[in-house]
């Protein structure tokens, strides 16, 4: 408990860097499949020899590479800056351990952006191999930032063999990460196929706007056959609990597992057969709505990835409140307040009883639980009697299996019941 707890009010810390994290993972996915579709494309329009074809090709790449390099990079330093500020403990925990991972990241990052670059400047300027060299080295250099950065995302649901043995590649090749390497793949290149239907929908020439629009509609078949596939391999490699939390443990989990299944069923019925069989028919507007509900199913499957997390931090390492398992017995002796570099209050007296339950909430729960909004606590103990509150929070991972074991000493949990029980009443609130 060595940095101090930023609280970001109403909306809570988890929410803010998923709001910034899931627009970035769309653009980055997007950016991946996208390099694959340039170059394939192009490769389509001089192997028919069609002209057009590559004029649409470089509109797309316009389009592309202003969105992920404008965006994507503006959303990738955004994600440091918050999950640095929420979960300080949490992110030096991952910069220690893969410290090399993401130098070799921001590498292929360096060489991904100066490809982009050189393609989009280098219609006309280059000859044809060598363009098209410059966008395999985009493609290349994009999908293996996926693989390397999926290493440590997929390390905090699956730590595995880690925990022993604290060795890199453990953390890195850990239980989850070569299915979800596979489905984040599959991802890419059926964002791919949605991008291109917008870009494909702004063709003004029927016959080219109809043949580019059923061509993207088939990057959208491979993870159509694939993805379940790698969802049930995903499904089996992640821990019991975790996979009990989505199939019905908390039932916003399990909606939300549920929408993001359902809509990618939707987006590849219509973007697949619907195409197929009417592609003159398809209308910018029908492909923006298929973007959008693309961008729906990213967020609500990251959300459940981290939702399933809980109340873990780094898996059966950290818990959500920034504390170490390893370290919850003594910050239970001690005390969290006493643990906590940053706490005004350090220890409970009758006088500052209240502050000090307040001070508590901060520490012990305010990484998943803000005040009044998402995930409010008011509304939960509105109306417990203090007693009744004091006994729940002894056992509040029997409560819900979501949440840490209450990790303070006796006077804590006394002291955060009183202010608990004063939420119920606005008069007596400090
Ligand atoms: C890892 C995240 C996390 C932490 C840390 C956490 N909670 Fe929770 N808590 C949740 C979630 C998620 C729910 C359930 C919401 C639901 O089921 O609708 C919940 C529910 C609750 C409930 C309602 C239980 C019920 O029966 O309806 C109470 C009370 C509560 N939390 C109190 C606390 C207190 C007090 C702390 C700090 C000591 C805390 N929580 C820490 C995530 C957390």
């Amino acid at each position: 408990m060595n940095y101090p707890v930023w609280e970001v009010p109403l909306l809570g810390g988890g929410l803010l860097i998923a709001g910034v994290a899931i627009v970035h993972v769309f653009i980055a996915h997007f950016a991946i499949g996208g390099g694959l579709f340039l170059v394939l494309t192009e490769m389509k329009g001089y192997r028919e020899g069609d002209g057009r074809i590559i004029d649409y090709v470089r509109l797309h790449s316009r389009f592309l590479i202003l969105l992920t390099l404008v965006l994507g990079a503006l959303t990738g330093v955004g994600i440091w800056f918050t999950i640095s500020l929420v979960q300080p403990a949490g992110t030096s925990a991952l910069i220690r351990n893969f410290m090399w991972i993401w130098a070799i990241e921001w590498v292929f990052f360096g060489v991904e952006i100066a490809a982009a670059f050189v393609y989009y400047y280098g219609w006309d300027r280059l000859d044809r191999r060598t363009h098209l060299t410059v966008g395999w080295i985009y493609f290349g250099a994009a999908w293996i930032s996926l693989f390397l950065v999926n290493g440590i995302i997929s390390f905090m649901l699956t730590p595995g063999d880690w925990l022993k043995t604290h060795n890199i590649q453990d953390a890195f090749f850990n239980p989850s990460f070569f299915p979800s390497t596979f489905m984040r793949t599959c991802v890419a290149v059926a964002l791919a196929g949605l991008y291109a239907f917008v870009t494909a929908a702004l063709l003004r020439e029927e016959d080219l706007r109809a043949n580019m629009i059923r061509y993207s509609a088939r990057w959208l078949v491979p993870a159509f056959l694939l993805l379940p596939m790698g969802g049930l391999w995903y499904f089996a490699v992640i821990p019991q609990d975790a996979r009990e939390l989505s199939l019905g443990g908390a039932p916003v989990v399990m909606v939300f597992l549920a929408l993001s299944v359902g809509l990618s069923a939707l987006i590849f019925a219509y973007g697949t057969f619907g195409t197929a069989i009417e592609p003159r028919r398809f209308s910018l507007a029908a492909a923006l709505v298929l973007l959008a509900m693309g961008l729906a199913v990213t967020g609500s499957s990251e959300w459940v990835r981290e939702a399933i997390r809980k109340p873990y931090i780094i898996y059966d390492y950290m818990y959500a409140n920034s504390i170490r398992v390893e370290d919850a017995p003594t910050v239970q002796a001690q005390g969290a307040l006493a643990s906590s570099k940053w706490a005004t209050v350090r220890t409970v007296t009758p006088e500052n009883r209240i502050q000090a339950g307040k001070q508590v909430f901060r520490l012990l729960c305010s990484s998943c639980h803000t005040v009044d909004g998402y995930n409010a606590i008011r509304p939960f103990v509105r109306d417990w009697p203090e007693d009744y509150i004091q006994q729940q929070l002894g056992q509040l991972n029997v409560l819900k299996p979501i949440m840490p074991p209450f990790l303070g000493n006796e006077q804590e949990r006394d002291a955060l019941a009183a202010w608990l029980a004063t939420l119920g009443n606005q008069e007596q609130q400090p």
